[in-house]
């Protein structure tokens, strides 16, 4: 019933194996093999989300011009920023739930950047118009569906040309690992991306391959929990005095309503909010929260809560200082709303 965890860096030359950095495993392309099947393509697993990400952006020819998120993640930006820095690209920073800004960038382009929705504003871009978009103006589309997961959202589908993951977050799902996927259409660009992982050494390792596709076993089960868990807590978080604005995509009053409704087969379980007060107090609020852990990242079965503009690069990009990314996990929902309520009471 399970992959064998294959924990060998090189292989006797009558395999067909030769050397893993290269060529793989049977764990690695099991863990390939089941993304590439959720999401409609062939996938090419990587040592990190960043590693997926560093691939395709580090992977364009010189002289490419790019249309990216001005706010989107931080990782995500910055290395865009590092290829123009370079001087190896050209960038257009554009407003991507702005769909008119993002046609009015595109003449001209060679690629477009997108994520299904933005961390951590969680706005929602309108990926058919936007492809299409692209699609006359010859730009090649890549996708970050990380916080929609495949079963919200599958790019590919829409006629995107790269979804990308990263795997630590919802397809892994335990907060216990590091890893990274990219998925193409076309086989031959998957091999295109294989080269660049066998050149910069992203691969990733075995066991948290194997651990990976033990996650993926759960994700709907996973995504079904927290997503209803969100729905509540949005709500309840929106009717709560001492929050100012939430940011959630399942609220009809919610500017991305309307698209993720349209567009994707659920909310997803990422709410921002607002919370009234500055920086310290929408802090103190994490600190004083004893289930809900005070800790970054997303998408593992424990929720996580982070106030982002803490991170100078998210501040940079209009974070409002007292947004709060809620990664909203599996617990039992009144748990998770007695623990914030508690924390949201005057003391
Ligand atoms: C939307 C998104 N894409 C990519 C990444 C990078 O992934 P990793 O941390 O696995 O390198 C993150 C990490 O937070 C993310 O939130």
């Amino acid at each position: 019933m399970n992959t064998p965890v294959v924990l060998s860096s090189t292989f006797h030359h009558a395999d067909d194996n030769h050397y893993l950095r290269g060529e793989a495993s049977d764990t690695i392309r099991a863990f390939e093999d089941a993304v590439g099947a959720l999401e409609g393509g062939h996938a090419v697993a990587f040592a990190s989300g960043m590693g997926a990400i560093a691939a395709i952006a580090e992977g364009q020819p010189s002289g490419t011009t790019a249309v990216v998120p001005t706010a989107a993640y931080s990782g995500s930006v910055a290395i865009f920023a590092e290829q123009q820095r370079l001087g190896r690209m050209s960038v257009r920073p554009v407003d991507i739930v702005d769909t008119d800004a993002v046609l009015a960038a595109l003449p001209g382009a060679d690629l477009l950047w997108l994520e299904t929705v933005t961390n951590p504003l969680i706005g929602v871009a309108d990926l058919p118009a936007l492809i299409a978009g692209a699609r006359e103006t010859g730009a090649r589309v890549v996708v970050d569906a990380t916080f929609s997961t495949p079963l919200l959202v599958r790019p590919l589908s829409l006629g995107a040309d790269v979804v990308v993951h990263s795997a630590t977050k919802y397809l892994a799902g335990h907060s216990d690992l590091l890893m990274g996927v990219l998925v193409t259409a076309s086989a031959e660009d998957a091999e295109v991306w294989r080269t660049r992982r066998t050149l910069t050494g992203a691969i990733p390792g075995a066991l948290e391959c194997y651990l990976a596709l033990r996650g993926i076993r759960t994700l709907a089960v996973r995504m079904e929990r927290a997503q209803a868990n969100a729905m509540e807590l949005a709500r309840r978080l929106d009717a709560h005095p001492a929050v100012t604005r939430v940011r959630y995509p399942g609220l009809p009053s919610d500017p991305g309503h309307e698209r993720a409704a349209r567009l994707h087969a659920g909310f997803g379980a990422m709410i921002s909010f607002e919370v009234a007060g500055d920086a310290a107090d929408a802090t103190r609020l994490c600190e004083s929260l004893r289930l809900i852990s005070h800790a970054t990242s997303l998408g593992g079965v424990e929720s996580l809560i982070e106030r982002r503009a803490m991170h100078q690069p998210d501040a940079d990009m209009g974070t409002p200082p007292n947004l709060l990314r809620f990664s909203v996990g599996i617990e039992h929902v009144e748990d998770l709303w007695d623990d914030l309520s508690r924390a949201m009471r005057p003391s």
